[in-house]
């Protein structure tokens, strides 16, 4: 059996990021800056993009486990750099991510601008190295990744927005956030070689789902329960759903993009499961103590 299909999908997922960081280190990687990598990747947050292109890829049949594991690694490598770019000063200036410092605050502006650009790097090293077997696949998958981070309607789309005199809301989340999700569903279609356009809808929804997750917490959870700051819309002065319309009609609309999304899930093998694990997944969107209130 192919070690990749009987591994449970957590572990698919770290040891897949950590052989990658590994391999990036082995040589003539100035120590701080392969510290200041790990620093950044490890330990995870949720690692929700990439669990989804696993889970979409094994709804697709996962025939080649290896290009999946690599697919959800350069999604996560990229979250993971766009979070430590975030962070600086010169964007939201935040002291704490996932619990502990940011790269910036444990190792100085210019590796933590550094580590980004090399975790930017690795992710596509990383797709290179696992599908350079199948260039088909190797071209679709360098596509869709790029479009999920770039300056047309990704990542740094998202962010540029903000330098922005006026800013479209809708365009701004869906750069900022939907695009990495939808290129993580797309990634995962990709790596099962199926047609990744079908798995953009279901992406975005999720992303919009998130995103709106993340302006509830952002209003409503303690710094604890995030690792990082709150109330950083308001005082960035940001758009935010859940100010701009209660807790309570937040909550509402998150369940609801919830079930457009398992609903817009394509035909495919494993249709069910996956709307299943999408159920459960949306649930870990907001903490304990929110569920709580929304109940
Ligand atoms: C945070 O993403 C940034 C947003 C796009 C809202 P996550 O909440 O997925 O961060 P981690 O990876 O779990 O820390
Ligand atoms: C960060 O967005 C996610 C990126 C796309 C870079 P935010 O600034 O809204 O999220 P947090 O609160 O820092 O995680
Ligand atoms: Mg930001
Ligand atoms: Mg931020």
């Amino acid at each position: 059996i192919h070690r990749g299909i009987v591994m449970d999908t957590g572990t698919r997922i770290e040891q897949t990021l950590d052989a990658a960081i590994a391999a990036a280190h082995l040589q003539n990687c100035p120590p701080l800056l392969a510290q200041a990598m790990r620093h950044a990747v490890f330990p995870g947050g949720a690692r929700i993009r990439p669990r989804l292109t696993l889970a979409v890829a094994r709804a697709c049949g996962d025939p080649d486990p290896g290009i999946a594991n690599a697919a959800a690694a350069a999604i996560e490598f990229l979250h993971c750099a766009s979070l430590v770019h975030d962070d600086l000063p010169c964007f939201d200036d935040a002291a704490m991510r996932r619990g502990k410092a940011s790269v910036h605050k444990a190792y100085g502006e210019p590796l933590a601008v550094l580590a980004g650009d090399a975790l930017i790097v690795l992710a596509f090293e990383t797709l290179a190295e696992a599908a350079a077997r199948q260039p088909q696949s190797l071209a679709t998958l360098v596509r869709v990744v790029s479009a999920a981070v770039g300056s047309r309607g990704g990542i740094v789309a998202g962010q540029a927005w903000e330098s922005e005199a006026t800013i479209d809301c809708a365009l701004y989340h869906q750069a900022k956030t939907g695009a990495l999700f939808a290129g993580a569903t797309m990634a995962g279609a990709a790596a099962a070689g199926v047609a990744h356009q079908d798995w953009r809808w279901l992406g975005e929804k999720l992303g919009e789902a998130f995103q709106v997750a993340d302006d509830i917490r952002d209003v409503a959870a303690t710094p604890q329960e995030l690792g990082k700051p709150c109330g950083q819309d308001a005082a960035h002065l940001r758009p935010n759903y859940a100010s701009a319309y209660g807790l309570g009609p937040a909550i509402a609309h998150l369940d609801a993009l919830v079930l457009e999304a398992i609903a817009a899930i394509p035909a495919c093998p494993g249709r069910q499961d996956l709307g299943t694990l999408i159920g459960l997944t949306a649930k870990s969107f907001l903490p304990e103590s929110l569920q709580r209130r929304a109940a």
